[in-house]
C-alpha cells in the first residue's frame, strides 16, 4: 500500500517537480505551505496543503503525525539577502525543526534535501560522498547548508532513518533562482561572461526530483548521494545554451575582482536606494573558484539514470521561450 508522505518545500523548484512525480505514481501526498507561498501550481495537482512554516513546529506537527515518510525539501536559497542570519535559520534552525519532530513522531523514513555545497572539497578536486570537508565556506548559504546537513547526521545518531542527497546546480523549468540566469540569456541580458574556464556541477531538476524518490525507496539510512549529471566549464554551458536557443554566447570575459569589487559596492549602495542587488559577493568568490562533483554513486546505488546534459538543457530553454512568448502576448 502507498505510504502517506509530507513535503516541505513544495511550492518551491525541487519539491514542487517531487510532489507532481508523486502525485503522477498516485502517492498520497500532504505538503506544508507558507501562508505567504504562491501556491497555484500545488493547488492543481490536488493534494492536501497545511498553511505553516518550518520555523514554528506546531504548525505542522498535526499533519506531520499522519504521515509516514518525509521528504524535508524546504530551505533557503537566494542570491542575496539583507540579514544573511535567515540562510542559519531556515537551513539549519528550520531543519531541526523539522527533524526533531520527525523522530518524535516516529517517522519512518526521512530525505534530508542538502547540496553539494556542504561537501567541502577542495579546490580542483572533485567532491565525493566521501570527501573530507576542507573547513572553511566560501558563502553563507555553503555554510548553513552544511550544518543542517550535519543536523541531519545528529539526528540519524539518535535514531532518525534518515538518508541524503546533495543536489549540485539544479536547472529546469520554474526555477526562481539557478533559472534567473538561463532567463537573463534567453532576454540576450549576459553582456559577459565571468570565470569561462571554471566549472559547474549541473543536474535536471526531473532527475533530481527521480533521485529523491530512489532514495526513499531504495537509499540506504545515514548515507548521503550526490545528484550530479555533468561538471562543464561556463564557456561549455553558454555553448550549449547557445545551441539549445540559437541565441549567441557573448564574447566578452568580465574578470573575478571587478565582478567582486562591483558587486562589493552594489551590496553597500543599492540596499540603501531599496534595491536589492542581483547577487552576493560572496557568490561570486565561491563560484569563481569552478566545482566538479561526481553523481556516479546514485545510478550505481540507486538506479537513477540522469537525462542527458543536451536534451535537458534543449527542454528547459523551450520551456522559458514558451514563457517569454505568452508575457508578450
Ligand atoms: N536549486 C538548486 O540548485 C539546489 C541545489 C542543491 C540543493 N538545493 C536545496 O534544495 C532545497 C530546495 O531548493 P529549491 O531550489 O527548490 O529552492 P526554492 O525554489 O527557493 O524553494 C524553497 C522552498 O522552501 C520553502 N521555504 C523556505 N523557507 C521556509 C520556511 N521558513 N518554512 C517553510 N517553507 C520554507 C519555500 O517556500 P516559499 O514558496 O514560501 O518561499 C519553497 O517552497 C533547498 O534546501 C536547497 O538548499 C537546491
Amino acid at each position: 500500500m502507498a505510504k502517506k508522505i509530507f513535503i516541505t518545500g513544495a511550492t518551491g523548484f525541487i519539491g514542487g517537480r517531487l510532489a507532481e512525480l508523486l502525485v503522477e505514481r498516485g502517492e498520497e501526498v500532504k505538503t506544508l505551505v507558507r501562508p505567504t507561498s504562491n501556491f497555484q501550481r500545488l493547488s492543481k495537482l490536488g493534494l492536501q496543503i497545511v498553511l505553516g512554516d518550518i520555523l514554528e513546529p506546531d504548525s505542522f506537527r498535526k499533519v506531520l503525525s499522519s504521515c509516514e515518510v518525509l521528504y524535508h525539501c524546504a530551505g533557503l536559497v537566494a542570491p542575496w539577502l539583507p540579514d544573511k542570519r535567515l540562510f542559519y535559520k531556515v537551513n539549519a534552525d528550520g531543519t531541526r525543526n523539522v527533524l526533531k519532530l520527525a523522530l518524535d513522531l516516529n517517522i519512518s523514513k526521512v530525505v534530508h534535501t542538502s547540496s553539494v555545497a556542504a561537501i567541502g572539497q577542495r579546490v580542483g578536486e572533485i567532491g565525493t560522498e566521501e570527501t573530507q570537508h576542507r573547513g572553511y565556506f566560501f558563502t553563507t548559504y555553503e555554510h548553513s547548508k552544511y550544518m543542517g546537513e550535519q543536523v541531519a547526521w545528529e539526528f540519524y545518531k539518535n535514531g532518525l532513518p534518515v538518508v541524503v542527497v546533495n543536489p549540485s546546480t539544479v536547472f529546469g523549468p520554474a526555477d526562481r533562482n539557478f533559472g534567473r540566469l538561463i532567463d537573463a540569456f534567453l532576454k540576450r541580458r549576459i553582456p559577459a561572461l565571468l570565470s569561462p574556464q571554471g566549472y559547474r556541477a549541473l543536474v535536471f531538476v526531473d532527475d533530481v526530483a527521480t533521485g529523491h524518490i530512489l532514495a526513499m525507496e531504495k537509499g540506504e539510512v545515514g548515507q548521503r548521494y550526490i545528484l550530479s549529471s555533468a561538471n562543464v566549464t561556463t564557456r561549455d554551458f553558454f555553448s550549449l545554451l547557445s545551441r539549445a536557443s540559437g541565441i549567441a554566447t557573448p564574447k566578452l570575459v568580465i574578470p573575478q575582482w571587478l565582478a567582486y569589487t562591483g558587486l562589493r559596492s552594489a551590496e553597500l549602495l543599492l540596499p540603501v536606494l531599496g534595491i536589492r542587488p542581483p547577487l552576493s559577493s560572496e557568490w561570486v568568490r565561491g563560484g569563481g573558484r569552478g566545482a566538479r562533483f561526481d553523481g556516479t554513486r546514485a545510478s550505481r546505488e540507486l538506479g537513477l539514470v540522469y537525462t542527458p546534459l543536451e536534451e535537458a538543457l534543449s527542454r528547459t530553454v523551450s520551456w522559458y521561450k514558451a514563457r517569454l512568448r505568452e508575457k508578450e502576448l
